[in-house]
């Protein structure tokens, strides 16, 4: 079955990166020129996805705007034909992809925010993608498969819930979805268990699951039925862990890098990495890098 909606959670607070984020929402935060969330967006439109729904809060407006007609700008890019910026900005959203906005009125957790997608999925298999961690694919810069592209593969090959993962530092498995895969090497690897912010004495890996699913319409009901969990929120991995058993999970170790742009940290090397690839910018930044020694 084909993967044709993705849903993108973009209702929380940002408050890592305040006070940037008072009243713009975080997934506007721009790395080199581009909000973080048309980089999960194109990511999902590569991936062949055309329906795309933002699980929005208040103070998101922005995101709206962003994929929206903006007739002013527009009309004056017109008239003084600067056709290139014209066409950068219609790109924004191209003709066939639709975008679907739903409000979370309260931020209970992600597992709840996909929950309030559920009517807007309706009986398909989905994606979710979250836009702080942006995501590259090893050979995206030179046309190769994005992250989801990736995964899309991997699910048509092998159908069920697919988990992009990586491996990271004992001591941050309390950061992340932790799985207990066997076959650990395989690219794919069938989960046998999976734990929300595990403690790295509790982990059962270090495995971890960055910010890109497949899910299945299953999963909805499967996060009803959980109890709060890790931090007192509806967590989205209780909800995949109890499908465990019932429906196939896959680890899907992808190739490419994630920056967690939801740290300042992770933010700086994505910009630096970015800015780096940008054939605009690359001479002068490299030059400005050398003079730090
Ligand atoms: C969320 C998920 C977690 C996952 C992480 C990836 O956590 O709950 O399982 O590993 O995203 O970025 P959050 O970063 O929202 O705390």
């Amino acid at each position: 079955m084909q993967i044709k909606k993705a849903v993108f959670p973009v209702g929380g607070m940002g408050t890592r990166f305040l006070p940037a984020t008072k009243a713009i929402p975080k997934e506007m935060l721009p790395v080199v020129d581009k909000p973080l969330i048309q980089y999960a967006v194109e990511e999902a439109y590569a991936a062949g996805i055309r329906e795309m729904i933002f699980v929005t809060g208040r103070h998101k407006r922005a995101i709206e705007d962003h994929f929206d007609t903006a007739y002013e700008l527009e009309a004056e890019l017109a008239a003084a034909n600067k056709n290139e910026l014209l066409d950068l900005v219609n790109s924004i959203k191209p003709e066939d992809m639709n975008c679907i906005y739903v409000r979370q009125p309260k931020a209970l957790g992600l597992g709840h925010a996909v929950m309030c997608a559920e009517s807007l999925v309706g009986d398909d298999p989905f994606a979710v993608l979250l836009a702080d961690d942006l995501m590259l694919g090893a050979e995206q810069t030179k046309g190769g498969p994005t992250v989801l592209q990736q995964m899309v593969q991997a699910y048509e090959s092998q159908p069920g819930i697919v988990l992009a993962v990586q491996d990271v530092p004992k001591e941050d498995t309390k950061r992340y979805g932790v799985v207990d895969v066997r076959g650990a090497d395989a690219r794919q690897a069938e989960v046998f268990g999976m734990v929300e912010k595990p403690s790295p004495e509790k982990a059962p890996s270090t495995l971890a699951v960055a910010g890109r699913y497949i899910l299945t319409p299953s999963v909805f009901q499967s996060v009803r039925e959980q109890p709060r969990g890790a931090g007192g929120e509806i967590q989205l991995t209780d909800g995949i862990a109890a499908l465990i058993g019932k429906e196939k999970v896959y680890a899907f170790r992808y190739d490419g890098k994630r920056y967690d742009c939801g740290s300042k940290e992770g933010f700086l090397q994505a910009t630096v990495d970015l800015a780096l690839a940008n054939p605009e910018l690359s001479t002068a930044l490299r030059a400005h890098l050398a003079t730090l020694g």
